[in-house]
């Protein structure tokens, strides 16, 4: 749906940043931002462009440590999330946020390393008092972003630097297969938010793993996430796990839009997608987790 929802090119897009500005705080010195002569500052004079295409530029300027997802991969992630084949984790994402719990559900959802903005077209449409801001390292994957849904605003952003928003400003917050920072999801989650992490199982894509020499997943990543969130409590993690059939280009697609884009011989890589069969049952095994801030 996420591709779907695209809305044209224009100023509406950058109504979005206006519904979340609120929110938006300083990435260099914390202080609230406003929008002065189409640009973002704070009072410490500190400015941000916002973009063409409706995305915020909100990087410090410091070192970052790459340029996130370069143009390719994300149009390999556009293309292969617009399959469906990972609809389901959209939902079950959306399933996690606890709106029939707390009748109240409006605010911010912050999706981190958000890439297409996806996933969070998914959430906002199904909590309509919800507003997003994707934030990404990549200017492609930010753009993107930008044109998912119309209540999603977009940000280039560094995760591992001060994140571009206030204490305590995030309702719910998304991690998904993406770099997390625990402190500042910590500083900028409301006490009452939750946090939706999604990892890949030692399970998912096994069957393409083998055969095409991808890039293995870390065994101890559980125990890894778990010591990385202990500022969190877990209040529920599920395992979904089903299987699809992919095409050959889906099949690419998904390889190449994510790290394996980096490390996989593209030959091998070729040769070993032409002897697949016209689809390709491949599984998909993922945790979703919903996490509170530790009192
Ligand atoms: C595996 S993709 C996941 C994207 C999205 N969450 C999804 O599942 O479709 C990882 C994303 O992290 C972004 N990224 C990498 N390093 C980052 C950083 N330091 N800060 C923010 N985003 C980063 C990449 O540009 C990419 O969009
Ligand atoms: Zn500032």
């Amino acid at each position: 749906m996420a591709d779907g929802a695209e809305q044209p090119e224009g100023a509406g897009r950058q109504d979005a940043i206006d519904r979340v500005i609120e929110y938006l705080g300083c990435p260099l010195c914390g202080l609230p931002l406003g929008r002065i002569d189409g640009q973002l500052r704070c009072a410490a004079r500190h400015s941000y462009n916002i973009a063409r295409q409706g995305y915020a530029s909100l990087l410090s300027g410091g070192k970052h440590p790459s340029a996130g997802d370069t143009a390719e991969m994300v149009a390999a992630r556009a293309a292969f999330l617009a399959t469906g084949h990972y609809s389901a984790i959209a939902d079950a994402v959306s399933a996690a946020i606890p709106d029939a719990v707390i009748p109240d559900d409006a605010g911010l959802c912050l999706d981190l390393a958000g890439g297409t903005g996806y996933y969070l077209a998914t959430v906002v449409e199904a909590h309509p008092r919800l507003l997003g801001l994707s934030i990404d390292l990549s200017q492609h994957a930010a753009r993107r972003a930008a044109r998912v849904h119309p209540r999603v605003a977009s940000a280039t952003a560094d995760a591992w630097q001060r994140f571009p928003l206030l204490d305590r400003s995030v309702r719910h917050a998304l991690s998904i297969f993406g770099p997390r920072n625990p402190d500042e999801l910590a500083r900028v989650l409301r006490e009452d938010g939750s946090l939706i992490v999604v990892t890949p199982t030692g399970e998912h894509l096994r069957e393409l793993r083998d055969g095409l020499g991808l890039i293995g997943i870390d065994e101890r990543k559980e125990d890894r996430l778990r010591a990385q969130l202990e500022r969190f409590e877990a209040v529920g993690v599920d395992r979904l796990e089903y299987r699809v059939a992919m095409s050959r280009d889906d099949v690419l697609w998904d390889v190449t839009m994510g790290p394996n884009a980096y490390h996989v011989d593209a030959e091998r890589l070729r040769l070993g997608i032409e002897r697949l069969g016209e689809a390709t049952q491949v599984t998909v095994s993922v945790t979703v987790g919903r996490y509170r801030l530790l009192g």
